[in-house]
């Protein structure tokens, strides 16, 4: 039961924010919702931003359906196509687009290192499960997966973070900076204190019988 909440919560969780972001960035006119010096730098750069939002929505829409243990035992060519699609554009193209719009992230440099390295360990932890998975190390893959994943839902701790940082009274400008960093450290601890202790002999991976 609380397993299944913890599944229904992911997906809305991921689906809510890849709506918000579809909604406000492919129907409404760039940077609408957001601080007037963003907006501008959202301006001055397009392609970086629209590669970055359109790409991550790709990662947080596919992701949740990846950690699903019956599709991936069922169709093991569709959990291989979209961890394709997964990293190959959501990771590879959202994590560079993510590092380059970070140098000019809102918030001084404290903002621009928190969304630097965040855009780092997406790419080298969606690299180390790729490297895994192709030696065939599965349990390792799915360790490298996890602390990706989390990683990616950095966009939903960021999106309950700015709201609740607004009603508790604290200035977008002071706010901005510490969610660069609270967005995702606390991700990363849970996702390795709570999700990443699986036994080895306990978890059988699928088999990796054909080359798809
Ligand atoms: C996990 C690695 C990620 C990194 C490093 C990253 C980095 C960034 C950066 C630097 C900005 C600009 C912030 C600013 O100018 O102050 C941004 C904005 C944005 N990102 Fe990401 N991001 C990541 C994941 C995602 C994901 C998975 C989504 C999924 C939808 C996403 C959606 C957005 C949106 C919609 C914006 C525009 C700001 C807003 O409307 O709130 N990002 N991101």
């Amino acid at each position: 039961m609380a397993k299944l909440f913890g599944i229904c919560s992911l997906f809305l969780l991921a689906f809510g924010v890849a709506a918000y972001a579809v909604v406000a960035y492919a129907f409404m006119p760039l940077g609408s919702l957001l601080h007037p010096d963003m907006k501008a730098v959202f301006l001055a750069h397009q392609a970086g931003i629209y590669a970055h939002i359109f790409a991550s929505v790709i990662a947080i829409s596919l992701g949740p359906f990846q950690f699903l243990g019956g599709l991936r035992r069922r169709f093991v060519r569709l959990h291989r196509w979209m961890g394709r699609a997964y990293l190959g554009i959501g990771v590879l193209v959202g994590g560079l687009a993510g590092l380059y719009m970070a140098t000019f992230a809102f918030g001084g440099v404290v903002s621009k290192l928190g969304f630097a390295s965040l855009a780092v360990l997406w790419l080298y932890t969606g690299l180390r499960a790729f490297l895994a998975i192709r030696r065939g190390k599965a349990i390792e893959h799915r360790r490298w997966m996890v602390r990706n994943f989390s990683l990616t839902l950095a966009a939903v701790t960021l999106r309950i973070l700015l709201p609740v940082s607004g009603i508790a009274g604290i200035p977008f400008e002071v706010a901005y900076p510490a969610i660069a960093w609270l967005c995702w450290v606390p991700n990363l601890l849970v996702a390795e204190r709570f999700f990443n202790r699986t036994d080895e002999a306990s978890f059988k991976p699928e088999p990796l019988r054909d080359s798809a």
